[in-house]
């Protein structure tokens, strides 16, 4: 394979700044940041850590969540000193109500649903089950910033508590939301006084995305001279990069609870068009879902109303070896969660391994053009071809 003279990165970084929206306050009007009772937090655990007194759960008591998670937040809900039983998932990934309703017993005070890869969980239902049942909803919106139901409620709109890592789906340093009460009512115990974000932090964090935007550009000398630069400028002022804390990772961090947002990372936000967000989205999952079917499996083929997908997740065979092939050709990719939460039983966690084994997933983001989806299609094409891995019929890889 021919070295690649510009990559395409698999969040967005900033490296087309010149097609963003104009300075606007569009995105204080757009869910979750209209809720009546919305905190900017420095990222989704931090939003969870804080959001859960509001629920007003019995100390100690249970809470029930799924097989298929990162781990963080699992580590975010014990350190709160709670204790997690868990449920099952279909094949798709929606939560298996009649497995919750096997799960519960008088220590279970609350339901955590993952809302993955931004399509939504089946709102309606899971609302109408917890009032049944007394069950507090948590709604982990991490992933699945500005989706919503069949164009109906906003993800993080239904439940009792909703988090969002915001900094996921949009280029900032780092950013969590959480929203309590349904987002209509001010019920906010959690105005905890947080410190904004270390400057040291935002300023690392800030730099890894101007990289990352170089990197993915044709400015990638510049980015080369800037990184020798910064590694010289680090040995001279013996810079520890574990001094400061930084978003994202599956470390667990006790940290960063002490901190919000910085005023930089909203300030940021002034450059986003949710709406534009959205639509770019769609557009390129549409488009490079539409150039991988039948040559690979795709969980989730089709985009329902209301989607704001955050990448195109497939299946592959090896996915290690796979992503190493692609960021040879210049895509990245992401490979989420391949490790189960030790707290999960390994009888539960073997029913989701397929998705841990093979799920990758691919840059489908706002800033990238149709040009750039049609390179993440002709290389992961080309990928399956050199491995002659290609499978028409791919739903073996699910089965
Ligand atoms: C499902 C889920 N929930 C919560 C989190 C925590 O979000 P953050 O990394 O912003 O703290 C993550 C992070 O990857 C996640 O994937």
């Amino acid at each position: 394979m021919k070295p690649v003279d510009s990559v395409v990165p698999v969040n967005p970084t900033w490296a087309q700044f010149w097609r963003l929206p104009g300075w606007s306050a569009k995105w204080l009007h757009s869910f979750p940041f209209n809720a009546a009772d919305g905190m900017w937090t420095f990222s989704g655990r931090v939003a969870l850590y804080h959001g859960l007194p509001s629920l007003k759960l019995p100390a100690g008591s249970t809470i029930l969540v799924p097989v298929y998670h990162q781990g963080v937040e699992i580590d975010t809900l014990l350190a709160a000193g709670y204790r997690l039983r868990y449920y099952r998932l279909t094949e798709r990934l929606l939560i298996d109500l009649e497995d919750v309703e096997r799960q519960l017993d008088r220590r279970v005070s609350a339901l955590y649903v993952i809302h993955y890869f931004g399509f939504a969980q089946p709102l309606a239902a899971i609302r109408g089950f917890c009032e049944a049942r007394r069950l507090r909803l948590i709604e982990d919106c991490a992933l699945s910033l500005f989706a919503q139901e069949n164009g109906g409620a906003w993800v993080g709109s239904v439940g009792d508590l909703a988090l969002f890592s915001v900094y996921k789906t949009l280029p900032l340093p780092h950013g969590g939301f959480v929203v309590t009460g349904n987002g209509l009512t001010s019920n906010g115990p959690r105005r905890v006084p947080l410190r904004p974000a270390p400057l040291k932090s935002t300023f690392t964090q800030s730099l890894d995305l101007l990289h990352a935007g170089l990197h993915a550009s044709r400015w990638r000398r510049v980015e080369q001279g800037l990184t020798r630069a910064s590694r010289w400028v680090k040995r001279a002022l013996r810079w520890d990069r574990a001094g400061t804390i930084s978003s994202g990772g599956a470390r667990w961090d006790p940290r960063l609870l002490a901190y919000g947002a910085s005023a930089w990372s909203v300030l940021l936000m002034r450059f986003m068009d949710p709406h534009q967000v959205i639509a770019r989205r769609r557009i390129n999952f549409a488009r490079l879902a539409a150039r991988l079917r039948g040559h690979l499996h795709l969980p989730f083929p089709d985009l329902p109303r209301g989607a704001c997908p955050l990448f195109l997740p497939v299946m592959v065979p090896d996915k290690v070896r796979f992503q190493q092939r692609l960021a040879t050709l210049g895509v990245e990719s992401v490979n989420l969660w391949d490790a189960s939460h030790p707290s999960c039983p390994p009888d539960l966690a073997a029913e989701v391994s397929n998705w841990r084994r093979h799920c990758l997933e691919l840059p489908i983001h706002q800033e990238l053009s149709l040009a750039d989806v049609d390179r993440v299609a002709d290389a992961v094409l080309t990928v399956l071809h050199l491995a002659g891995e290609a499978q028409p019929d791919a739903a073996t890889a699910l089965a």
